[in-house]
């Protein structure tokens, strides 16, 4: 009643003073919730880059309650239930939750209809050559790796001195999206924030929310700007060779007959961005927490620099069979050495209708229409069950075990690239002589948000 009395009275004597200090007051409001959203978008951020306090949660719930609902939220923990609720299309959906980080519009993630995503996924994947775009991807990133190694001084930023220039390359070389203004620097900074939003959404109005729209922006220019240069040039003719980049690939194909019917520029558009999103930051995230981890690992660090040393001899004698061998072998060491420090170690879905999870089994709940539903690859290769003495580092288990890509039918679909990229990379570092981390800070992972910003590692 107080307060009414003053209001009126001071909108009655002072009615300047009293539209100002409402709008003061408006503006302070607003700015203490965008704070608080900012604080709990950090605290996301940092539960999914230092994975300790979610390792352990999980080991709790595995244990206890491997399919823990409370209300409207289910976690499941064991690898069994996580493959079931990934493999599951249908009944565990990914748009609702990934659409509002692809505000660029609709792209495979966010497509649900299983029929749809199908012919999209096939579509796409049908403009990749695997075995000669595997040998050009290969081509691409060892050339950067030489580069960028050769031109460091017993020290280098993994991260932006790197794998940021190798993915600029492959965005470039490959997909058909060259440097903004020209400089890897700022198309590494757009690849970061086009991943970040997807991973963790800051909240609207923040500084990572405008710069990721300022991105997001830029990209859609420059790629409108490629499809349409590529378009003056190429389109109608349907290309069967492997030469060109995915982008003059699909420009190619653009009334082409056999081409579906939603199949235009603006798809093109969506899913070129949609690959520089999904292809860029990932590998940096997942390559830079594969070398923390080999790091924290010397005895692993110890054995794969062997294997690396091998695979460059058999490499420059031409030894096609034992480098193919030395590469699987290699293959393991990053594998397991991201186990530890998973790129994405929760998958989000959502229920649509009533389901049961676990089904025929003493675990098995019924799932309400509307539950949030976490899969965490992280507890999943973790689990005993599935993955005997999960604490120790141990390169030689089977593939199957991992779940670094997903599974299912939205298993990645840029797996091909990544699996060299990683390899690449791994490779080249190891054969430097003495790698280890700087002492200080900077030899630990850094982050920005979700997305991987520096690693600093010296060698002689
Ligand atoms: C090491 C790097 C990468 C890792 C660890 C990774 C991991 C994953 C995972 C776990 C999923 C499944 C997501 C889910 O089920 O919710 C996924 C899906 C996907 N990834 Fe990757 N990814 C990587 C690199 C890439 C690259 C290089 C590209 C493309 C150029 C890419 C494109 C995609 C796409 C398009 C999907 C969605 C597939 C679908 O919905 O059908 N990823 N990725």
């Amino acid at each position: 009643m107080d307060t009414d009395i003053f209001e009126s009275t001071m909108r009655r004597e002072s009615p300047d003073r009293y539209f100002q200090f409402v709008s003061r007051l408006e503006r302070f409001i607003k700015a203490r919730r965008l704070a608080l959203r900012m604080q709990a978008y950090r605290v996301q951020c940092h539960f999914l880059c230092q994975l300790g306090l979610l390792k352990f949660l999980f080991s709790v719930l595995r244990r206890f309650r491997p399919v823990f609902i409370f209300r409207k939220l289910l976690i499941v923990t064991q690898a069994r239930e996580v493959r079931e609720v990934l493999e599951r299309f249908d009944d565990f959906t990914l748009g609702q939750s990934i659409e509002p980080g692809m505000p660029w519009g609709n792209f495979l993630m966010t497509v649900d209809w299983r029929q749809r995503h199908a012919e999209e996924r096939k579509w796409l994947q049908s403009a990749v050559y695997l075995t000669a775009d595997a040998a050009r991807l290969r081509a691409i990133i060892d050339a950067r790796c030489q580069q960028q190694i050769a031109a460091a001084k017993y020290q280098i930023d993994i991260v932006s001195e790197l794998l940021e220039p190798v993915v600029v390359d492959i965005a470039d070389k490959y997909f058909g999206v060259p440097p903004l203004a020209g400089s890897t620097r700022d198309m590494a900074h757009a690849m970061r924030d086009l991943a970040g939003i997807i991973m963790v959404k800051p909240p609207v109005g923040s500084e990572p929310w405008s710069r990721s729209r300022s991105h997001i922006a830029k990209i859609t220019d420059l790629v409108l700007n490629e499809i349409s240069g590529a378009a003056s040039s190429a389109a109608g003719s349907y290309p069967t060779a492997p030469g060109g980049t995915l982008l003059t690939r699909f420009v190619q194909r653009l009334g082409t007959p056999g081409a579906p019917d939603w199949f235009d520029q603006d798809w093109i558009r969506r899913y070129l961005t949609g690959l520089l999103a999904t292809g860029g930051a990932t590998i940096v995230r997942a390559a830079a927490g594969a070398i923390d981890q080999i790091l924290a690992h010397p005895d692993a660090l110890h054995e794969a620099r062997k294997v690396a040393i091998e695979l460059d001899q058999a490499m420059r004698r031409g030894d096609d069979e034992r480098t193919n061998t030395l590469r699987t072998t290699l293959r393991h060491f990053v594998h397991e050495a991201l186990r530890f420090r998973p790129m994405l170690p929760l998958l989000v879905r959502d229920t649509p209708r009533d389901s049961v999870i676990a089904y025929g089994t003493k675990k098995a709940r019924l799932v309400r229409a509307g539950t949030r539903v976490l899969a965490p690859p992280l507890s999943a290769m973790f689990d005993r069950e599935a993955v005997p003495d999960p604490s120790s580092f141990d390169a030689n288990r089977p593939f199957d075990q991992y779940l670094h890509f997903g599974f299912g039918a939205r298993e990645c679909f840029g797996r091909y690239i990544a699996e060299i990229a990683l390899l690449e990379v791994f490779r080249s570092l190891l054969l430097l002589k003495g790698l280890s981390r700087t002492k200080d800070a900077k030899g630990q992972l850094q982050f920005d948000g979700p997305v991987a910003t520096g690693l600093v590692v010296t060698f002689q």
